[in-house]
């Protein structure tokens, strides 16, 4: 990282250019920290942080696909450049696609692929990061998982265990680096507007009063209602809060499995319509 940066704690965000990771750059930024935005786009990357700059922020872009050892090791060349080491670490990187209609007909290749952008990163960038977390005596690592970790979703069988994975590892992780003063935690998101999970998708030619049947809250989720509560799980509120994974979801895991009826008729497990 170049001289020009301040003291500003260091917050590292992978996939930090666009939808959760790019709101969640904003607000960290807003928040204090010097971000470094790793993404594999690195125009978007360059925007954004060129945006938060003229923002009166600190943010650096970094072009780097973390599934690949390779992207890795960018990673660790441009830390090794910074005097201070990451207070926080937000490993966004996620994607349910490529998604197989049945998990029967997925192949072991469509298994590594869903495993690199899912899971190994996580691994492999909190691996890069702990020890200096460990020497400075303090940090914040938050994962992002789903909610499909806790519920069923057909289809994407593979996907919900990688990131059931991401959950259980937070758990344990959180376990074992408590007594060096570093938290993990993880959010679970659902139904979120972003280029992966579009809400014009989602709606597809429906009604889209429906929303309010699908989700408690009664709108799809925005990339913002992640980022306040990253920064709330990467800020001193929360200093008392390690290991868990909070659904960002709008009540849809609470809900699971029940709709909103039209007119304030209730509630039903058994819908009618499609
Ligand atoms: N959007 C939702 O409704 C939803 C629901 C559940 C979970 N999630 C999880 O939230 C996280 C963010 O999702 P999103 O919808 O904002 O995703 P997105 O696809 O809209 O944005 C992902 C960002 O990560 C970058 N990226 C992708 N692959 C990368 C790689 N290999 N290396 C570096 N950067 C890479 C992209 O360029 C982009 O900036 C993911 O982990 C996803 O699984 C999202």
């Amino acid at each position: 990282m170049n001289s020009n940066f301040s003291s500003a704690p260091l917050a590292l965000v992978t996939g930090g250019a666009l939808g959760i990771g790019g709101a969640v750059s904003r607000r960290l930024a807003a928040d204090g920290y010097r971000v470094l935005i790793v993404d594999l786009n690195g125009e978007a990357a360059d925007r954004v942080a060129a945006e938060i700059g003229a923002g009166g922020g600190e943010a650096e872009a970094l072009t780097a696909d973390v599934t690949l050892p390779a992207g890795v090791q960018l990673i660790a060349d441009r830390l090794a450049q910074d005097p201070a080491a990451p207070a926080v670490l937000v490993n966004n990187v996620g994607d349910f696609r490529p998604a197989k209609a049945v998990f029967h007909k997925s192949t072991p290749e469509h298994w590594e692929a869903l495993h690199r952008v899912n899971l190994w990163h996580v691994f492999a960038v909190s691996h890069l990061v702990i020890p200096s977390m460990i020497a400075a005596g303090r940090g914040a690592i938050i994962n992002v998982s789903t909610v499909e970790a806790y519920r069923g979703i057909p289809g994407n069988a593979v996907y919900s265990a990688y990131k059931a994975g991401v959950s259980a590892f937070t758990k344990s992780l959180a376990v074992e680096l408590g007594p060096s003063g570093i938290r993990v935690n993880a959010i679970a998101p659902d139904l979120t507007d972003t280029d992966q999970t579009p809400a014009d998708a989602m709606l597809e030619g429906r009604d889209p009063a429906l929303t309010a049947s699908w989700l408690p809250l009664g709108r799809f989720g925005t990339p913002d209602d992640h980022a306040g509560v990253v920064s709330f799980l990467a800020s001193d509120d929360s200093r008392f809060v390690t290991g868990h994974t909070i659904p960002v979801d709008g009540g849809t895991l609470a809900s699971s499995g029940w709709y909103g009826r039209a007119g304030e008729r209730g509630w039903t497990n058994r819908p009618t319509h499609a």
